[in-house]
């Protein structure tokens, strides 16, 4: 039976009817945001961790990031699938467009980046240069496109320290640095999923245009809802996902 790890991001509380078993878990890097929920879907486990804490209250530059990966590795996933919430940057990707990013632009700050940080650790580099994993990426397209979902299939997901939004200015300069979404918890996710060679892809859920795309300011009411609309279609494309697994599953151990 494979096993995977779902890092669920803002609006996914109770996305799915599944019974679950709560799994507290501690790890040499803290707790997780919030307790492990293990449950089975189309007879693949699903260890699900919610980024943002249960009740949601994490913020995305407070998110224990090694912890989360860390526990996932630690309770058998072979792969892992994060959700992230996004603006969209690119005239192409709007609000309520789903897409598999293939590449990041990382301008965090201040976050633990690495497992291996002590002063005691060899240095180590894992090479990143395709940061997302492309078995686990085509199955999350095949996903949405079975569930008849358009899904962008690509995109350079830009990751910024938040907790603020950018200023109009900031978007502006990101657009010419290629970025094609602009989101908070994308980095140090990625790479910390590389350094325990764990296979790993985002769905990014757009639920704004970026600042200054469109009006003065953001209108987070408008935001709150699009993002209903965009979770349920992410719970069709991660039942698919687990559907399919079943049988086509390309990164098994
Ligand atoms: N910027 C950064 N993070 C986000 C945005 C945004 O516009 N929308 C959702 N997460």
């Amino acid at each position: 039976m494979a096993t995977i790890g779902l890092i669920a991001g803002s609006g996914m509380q109770g996305w799915h009817e599944q019974s679950i078993e709560q799994q507290p878990i501690d790890t040499p890097y803290g707790p997780p945001s919030a307790a492990i929920e293990r449950f089975e879907l189309n007879q693949v486990t699903v260890h699900q961790v919610a980024r943002h804490g249960q009740p949601h209250t994490v913020p995305p530059h407070r998110v224990n990031y090694r912890a989360n990966i860390w526990a996932l590795k630690e309770l058998g996933c072979e792969a892992i699938v994060a959700v992230n919430t996004v603006g969209g940057i690119n005239a192409n990707m709007g609000p309520g467009t789903l897409l598999v990013p293939d590449q990041i632009i990382d301008l965090t700050w201040g976050r633990a980046q690495s497992f291996w940080d002590s002063a005691d650790d060899e240095p180590r580099h894992v090479d990143f240069t395709e940061p997302y994993d492309a078995a686990l990426r085509q199955q999350l397209l095949h996903a949405a496109e079975h569930e008849s979902l358009a899904m962008h299939d690509g995109g350079v997901y830009l990751a910024t320290q938040g907790p603020r939004l950018e200023t109009a200015a900031e978007i502006r300069h990101y657009r010419t640095m290629q970025a094609d979404v602009v989101g908070m918890t994308g980095m140090p996710e990625a790479a910390l999923a590389r350094e325990l060679g764990i296979p790993f892809a985002v769905i990014g859920v757009v639920v704004n245009w970026a600042a200054g795309l469109a009006g003065p300011t953001l209108d987070f009411i408008e935001i709150e809802q699009q993002q209903k609309t965009c979770i349920r279609q992410v719970a069709r494309v991660i039942w698919r996902l687990t559907n399919e697994l079943t049988k086509i599953v390309t990164y098994q151990q």
